[in-house]
């Protein structure tokens, strides 16, 4: 399994707090925000771990998280030269993920779950993660039908067709590169990650798990203070980083 983190953007609902630095360095209590979603990587046993910046942060990522050997594992760097989208990654990432599964999660989402064990059982198709919100229309959503299965999945609905959002951990097995590629922009321009779950969900192989503990995407200012003390109060004894 190879790990991608997703840590490019402009972040430009933070600032002025972005403006000279990458949101996913800001700090979230005692760490740089990008700690928490490498330390759910990490804990699930995951060794090479592909970080993808944007040009004009990638020397502070250097800076602060260096080779990888101080927690164990191996960082591979990529630029990103523009924000492209989500699924970006999976082809920004085709020589790093080679021939194997990718686990990817985005640097500004938070979690308290552990994902071990289904990072580690993983064996193909798709996996997402989705949590019960009051605000979906900010999210990619999951709609199930009556008996609790996944059959559609938007992105930022304008219209409600359910609570449920895929927060940003993705499992993916190889075919995630070359359905990347095939992807053409969404009409925001973005080749978008719903687009690679749907395919996994129409052809009946994308698993949808709950997330059971606190999750947040920590991209506004409210949710980044929700994040600080979700930090401080649940998180300190999870941490391996
Ligand atoms: O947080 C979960 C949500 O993340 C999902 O429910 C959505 O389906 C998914 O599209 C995404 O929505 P966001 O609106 O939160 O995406 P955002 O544009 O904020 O990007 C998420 C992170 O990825 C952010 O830390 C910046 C980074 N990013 C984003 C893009 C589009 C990149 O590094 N490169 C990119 O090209």
């Amino acid at each position: 399994m190879r790990g991608i983190i997703l840590s490019g953007g402009s972040a430009t609902r933070l600032r002025p707090c972005t403006k000279v630095t990458s949101k996913q360095l800001l700090p979230v209590y005692n760490r740089p925000m990008i700690y928490y979603p490498l330390n759910t990587l990490i804990k699930a046993g995951i060794k090479e771990i592909l970080i993808i910046v944007s040009p004009e942060r990638a020397g502070d990522y250097l800076n602060l998280l260096g080779s990888g050997r101080e927690f164990g594992v191996q960082f591979t760097y990529e630029v990103q030269d523009k924000p492209r989208g989500l699924a970006d990654a999976f082809i920004m990432g085709e020589n790093f993920i080679d021939n194997e599964n990718v686990t990817m999660i985005l640097g500004d989402n938070i979690f308290e779950d552990d994902f071990s064990e289904a990072i580690n059982s993983f064996k193909s198709g798709g996996m997402v993660f989705v949590k019960k919100v009051h605000d979906p229309e900010r999210f990619g959503v999951v709609k199930f039908d009556d008996n609790k299965k996944a059959i559609e999945i938007k992105e930022k609905p304008q219209e409600w067709i359910s609570d449920y959002a895929s927060t940003g951990l993705y499992i993916f097995d190889n075919r995630c590169v070359e359905i990347a590629k095939s992807l053409e922009s969404s009409e925001r321009g973005e080749l978008e990650i719903v687009d690679i779950q749907r395919f996994y969900l129409e052809k009946g192989e994308l698993e949808v798990a709950m997330v059971e503990n606190e999750w947040i995407d920590a991209g506004t200012f409210d949710s980044l203070l929700e994040a600080q003390n979700l930090a401080k109060d649940k998180l300190q004894d999870k941490l391996v980083i």
